[in-house]
Order: structure tokens, then C-alpha cells, then sequence
């Protein structure tokens, strides 16, 4: 037997018993004669006490110990006297003498730190050496935590009377707005399998196929430009159901995560329950994004009819171009310097603003780049419609409503990283509802579906399809979290003629059609049962919860940010005769 306890288990009532432990040596201290090692396994970290009394073969070896050696330790666990507990470590009360060390295996000098998260290096070197990276403490915490939530999952649907299924990885191309990976057969020359983007028409087949209330931990593959909340493969939570309207599925959700926050990480508190539901009009206008963050206040107030006569000609042009002008009003930042609104404004412009009119209230007076422009009527009239006072900064942004609403939603999130305005232990979750079910592409000059073209339009907006689409609303929704969308799904379109009309409406043609989804509609002539779903991301509900900057840090093996795995260093170049069993040449 290597071990009888975990390192990380070991409190007060163990004192006096004989344990055998095996780990890592996190650090190594000597005093006087004596070496103490903290001693590391997944469970945690223990201080191990190494007497000058044990026989002198043992201490030579253990002189030799260096830090991420593997030990095995027999000894004795004796509380620590008076004074000398550590309350910073869960073992902290306790220490275990030694009586026997085995060096299980030496390590190299590891290329960084274990036993703290300061000084690590760069993130390629750290994911290079992952399997070092993961015996961190943070990362470690990660890696239980996710598992936790999977479990929970797994748990709660279960006895909610799903069941789980898996689907195949090698299928065929499943769209949700990205670039398919591709599999190429050695079989059937010049033929591909396609990775799923998501198992989206597989599990509306298993409703097809009578699998009610399915789910499944389900790999993704995208090949999409990557951000801090993108991985080219990551998990979601697939769930589908038969017989749901959209709030049934909801309902289900919010249950789901509810119960699941207390549960896996008591630490977090939900910013409200129940869950508040927004139209995607209205998170638009009021957050300037479609997946708001709820944590604080700050919302986009419209101004354009106190300031519908201002001699502003920033505002009178945009007015006249049948825009709108909005702003936000930040605390304290009346006093903001000249670079920092400059820096802010080059934000503004990054979203499509031309330029970032200010008022700030100081006490003695308005300053700002557009102060001299207010009339004292229009002074008085913004500050009863917005709340401002002294010290605050209205940030101005006048548009086409849509750039409007895009620069203020920017600029409040960067006053709320600049001014740490949101509760960090708060999960502020929120459903978007009533999506447009069509997205007009100006580059491409055509519809696209917002959502997937699974989904189901409102019944009521079916006779706009032809004439104006624009107008058609779905019968999809979000689920959102502290400024991430975490999970997205709809009811689905169950019927033949309204899948082909959608299918048409995106510019496929009959052929197309029949070569990408023919399956589908084929099916769908065989009683498909109304049925809806959604997928929240594991990866970002993770990351949330454990209070980390990215995706990566929550993902056992992950890309690096330009899509590479630096550790196997893959993708890769095969050998020749591999390309050519798949009949792949380059030209
Ligand atoms: P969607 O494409 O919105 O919907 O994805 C659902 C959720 O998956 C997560 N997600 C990602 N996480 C990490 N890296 C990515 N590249 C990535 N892309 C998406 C997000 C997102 O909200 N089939 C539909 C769901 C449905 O309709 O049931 C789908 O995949 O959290």
C-alpha cells in the first residue's frame, strides 16, 4: 500500500496515529538539524518533519531531496505546539513526523514555480509544462470544481428523468456560425466527416426518436477566432426536450443552476432569484449589450429629448441623421485627466462612436469636452433625467441608435473594470428572450439566422418571412452571467415546410439543401414531436465560478490563444504516407 491517507485530509483528530503518505515535495525548509517538507497531493499539503534522529543512510538521502521529488512518508501525526500552527493551511494544526522516507522519483528543477502563483511565466510555457501546471493549488481547485459542477449536472437531470446519451464526434457539418473541422476519409476518397460545432441535429434526431429529456456532457468543435472565452474545442451542457414550451425549458435551467451554485461553490451568491427575463430590445437599450452585466447600475439613459434643440452640432447632426443621443453616467470621474479621456475616447471609437462628448460636475461647475455647448435649462433638465451630481461624469454618445447603444455598452464595461463596481461574488444571472430571428449581412447582402437555422420563428411572424423579415422574432433565448452569454437555445423547428422555408431563406439552394440537411427533413416526415433545448458552456460557467480571466485556466489541456497545443505541439505535420492513404496532396 503507498499511502493510508491523503496529505490534504489530515486535521487534529488524527494526532497520534501512524500514516503513510506519498506526494510531492512543495517546499523544503532547514532549521538547525531539522528539514521540514510541506508534502503536496491532489487533496492538499501537509508539513512533514524529518528528525536528526533517524538513521544516517535515511538522512543522506533525504539531504539530496529537492523540490517536486516524489516521496513516501511514514511517520507520525503530532499536533504542533502552542504558537506554532499555521491557520493560513487546513492541515495547519498538525505536522507528521517522520519515522521512513522512500524517494519514489526525483524531479528535474521544475521551469517554475509550484507552491505559489506569483513570478509563472509566460502562458505558453506554463501550458508546454501543463502537467506541472495542474499540481498548482489554483489549478488543482479548477479541476475539482469543474468536476463538481459536471457531477451536479449529471445529478440533478438524472433525477429530473434524463437520460444521458452520446453522439458521435465524426458526423456531419452542423452549423452554428463557424468553420467546420474537417476529418478526411481514407475510405471514400475526397470525402470528409465534419466535427460538430454542437450536437444540435443529433439530439433533435433523438427527439425524433422518442429520447425524451436527453442530455449529454458534450464536446464541441469551432474553428472561430479565438478570445479569452473561446476555445476551438470546448463542453457544453446539451439538453433537449419533447412536449416544452420555451418556459419549460427555462424553468428546468434556472432550477438546475439555482440549486447548483450553493451547492458547488458556496462562496458565490445569485444576484437575484428568480432569474429576471429581458427582451433582447431591452437589454439592448437599457446595457447596450445582449448579454449584459447585471452586477451594477450604470444603465444607457436616452437624452435625445432634453437635448432635442442643443447647439451642439455633434448632437444636432446626429439628430438630424435620425439618431439618437444616450449616455451613462459615471461615478467619481468628473475629475478624470485629459489622457485618460483621451484613451477612453479611442475605446469609444473602437465601437464605432466618432468621438466621446463629456460633462462632469465639480463644485465649481461643468467641465467636459462639451460642457460650454449646455444651456442652464439643459443642464438642469439632464441632471433631474439622469441622477448626475457632483463628482459624476456623463459620457455622452450620439448615433444611429445601434452604435449608440454598442459605445455605451463598451464604456460601462470599462468603467466598471476602472472603477471595480461589480460584486465579484455575485452570479447575476438573466434569460434574453424574443431574439429577431434573422440577422441582415451588409457585407454579403443576405439573411442570416441569428441563432441556428433550427430554430423556431414565432408563429405570429411566419407571414413576414417574405416581406419583411427583419421583423420575424424567434422563439430563441440566452442565458446570461456577469457580461457572458453562458448558454443559448430555442424551440425548434419540428415541421418540414417551415424548416425548407427557412433553409430557402438563407439563400441555400434545393440542392444544397438536400446534400446538407436532407436527413433532417426526411425526419421530420416521420412524426417529429414539438421539442426545444439549450447548451450552457461549461468552460465560461466554470471560469465564472471560479473567479478566473479565461477559459484556458478552467480546461485540463488547452489551445493556447493562437490555437495551438504547446505541450504535444499539435496540429502537426504527419508522415507522408499518411496524406497519402487519405489521398491528401498539397500543391
Ligand atoms: P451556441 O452556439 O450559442 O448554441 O453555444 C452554446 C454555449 O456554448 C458556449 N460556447 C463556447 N464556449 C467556449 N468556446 C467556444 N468557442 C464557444 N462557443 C459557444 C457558450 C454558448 O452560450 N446548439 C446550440 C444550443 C441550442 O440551441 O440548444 C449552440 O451550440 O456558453
Amino acid at each position: 500500500m503507498y499511502r493510508t491517507h491523503l496529505c490534504g485530509e489530515l486535521r487534529a483528530s488524527h494526532a497520534g496515529q501512524t500514516v503513510t503518505l506519498a506526494g510531492w515535495v512543495n517546499r523544503r525548509r532547514d532549521h538547525g538539524g531539522v528539514a521540514f517538507f510541506d508534502l503536496r497531493d491532489r487533496a492538499g499539503i501537509v508539513q512533514v518533519t524529518i528528525n536528526p534522529d533517524l538513521p544516517k543512510e535515511m538522512l543522506d538521502l533525504v539531504a539530496d531531496v529537492r523540490m517536486e521529488w516524489v516521496l513516501q512518508i511514514e511517520g507520525v501525526v503530532q499536533k504542533r505546539p502552542d504558537g506554532m500552527a499555521n491557520p493560513k493551511m487546513a492541515t495547519g494544526e498538525i505536522e507528521v513526523i517522520a519515522k521512513s522516507v522512500t524517494i519514489l522519483n526525483a524531479s528535474k528543477t521544475p521551469p517554475f514555480m509550484v507552491n505559489t502563483d506569483n513570478d509563472l511565466p509566460d502562458e505558453n510555457m506554463r501550458l508546454k509544462y501543463r502537467y506541472i501546471d495542474l499540481r498548482r493549488e489554483r489549478l488543482t481547485r479548477n479541476m475539482v470544481l469543474r468536476h463538481k459542477v459536471i457531477k451536479f449536472m449529471r445529478d440533478y437531470l438524472d433525477a429530473q428523468g434524463f437520460i444521458e446519451i452520446e453522439t458521435p464526434i465524426m458526423f456531419k457539418a452542423t452549423p452554428e456560425g463557424a468553420r467546420d473541422y474537417l476529418v478526411p476519409s481514407r475510405i471514400y476518397p475526397g470525402q470528409f466527416y465534419a466535427l460538430p460545432q454542437s450536437p444540435q441535429q443529433l439530439k433533435q434526431l433523438l427527439m425524433v426518436a422518442g429520447m425524451d429529456k436527453y442530455f449529454q456532457i458534450a464536446r464541441c468543435f469551432r474553428d472561430e477566432d479565438l478570445r479569452g472565452d473561446r476555445q476551438p474545442e470546448f463542453t457544453q451542457l446539451d439538453l433537449e426536450m419533447s412536449y416544452v414550451h420555451r418556459d419549460d425549458v427555462l424553468n428546468l435551467v434556472e432550477g438546475l443552476f439555482t440549486e447548483m451554485i450553493p451547492a458547488v461553490a458556496p462562496h458565490k451568491k445569485l444576484f437575484s432569484s428568480p432569474w429576471p427575463k429581458f427582451s433582447y430590445k431591452e437589454v439592448l437599450e437599457r446595457f447596450g449589450s445582449d448579454k449584459p452585466d447585471l452586477r451594477f447600475g450604470m444603465e444607457l439613459i436616452d437624452v435625445t429629448d432634453v437635448l432635442a434643440k442643443s447647439e451642439f452640432k455633434v448632437f444636432q447632426s446626429a439628430l438630424e441623421a435620425g439618431g439618437v443621443i444616450k449616455c451613462i453616467v459615471a461615478p467619481k470621474s468628473a475629475e478624470m485627466s485629459r489622457k485618460e479621456l483621451d484613451a477612453l475616447t479611442e475605446v469609444a471609437k473602437s465601437f464605432g462612436a466618432k468621438g466621446m462628448p463629456t460633462l462632469g460636475f465639480t463644485a465649481e461647475g461643468v467641465k467636459g469636452s462639451a460642457a460650454k455647448f449646455f444651456k442652464e435649462e439643459e443642464l438642469t433638465a439632464l441632471k433631474e433625467k439622469t441622477g448626475a451630481g457632483v463628482g459624476d461624469l456623463i459620457v455622452f454618445a450620439s448615433d444611429a441608435r445601434a452604435i449608440v447603444n454598442k459605445t455605451l455598452g463598451g464604456l460601462r464595461l470599462w468603467f466598471r473594470d476602472k472603477l471595480d463596481l461589480a460584486d465579484k461574488s455575485m452570479m447575476a444571472f438573466a434569460w434574453v428572450v424574443d431574439f429577431p430571428f434573422f440577422a441582415f449581412n451588409e457585407e454579403t447582402q443576405t439573411w442570416e439566422s441569428e441563432h441556428h437555422p433550427f430554430t423556431m420563428p414565432k408563429m405570429e411572424d411566419l407571414p413576414k418571412f417574405d416581406t419583411n423579415p427583419g421583423d420575424v422574432y424567434s422563439e430563441a433565448y440566452d442565458m446570461v452571467c456577469n457580461g457572458y452569454e453562458t448558454a443559448s437555445g430555442s424551440i425548434r423547428i419540428h415541421r418540414r415546410d417551415i424548416q425548407m422555408k427557412m433553409f430557402q431563406m438563407l439563400g441555400l439552394s434545393d440542392e444544397d439543401i438536400q446534400t446538407k440537411f436532407g436527413h433532417m427533413l426526411e425526419a421530420f416526415e416521420y412524426g417529429a414531436p414539438p421539442h426545444g433545448g439549450m447548451a450552457p458552456g461549461i468552460d465560461r460557467l466554470v471560469m465564472l465560478l471560479a473567479d478566473e480571466p479565461n477559459i484556458r485556466e478552467v480546461i485540463a489541456f488547452p489551445k493556447n490563444q493562437n490555437g495551438r497545443d504547446v505541450m504535444a505541439d499539435a496540429p502537426s505535420e504527419v508522415e507522408p504516407k499518411q496524406l497519402k492513404e487519405l489521398h491528401i496532396k498539397f500543391s
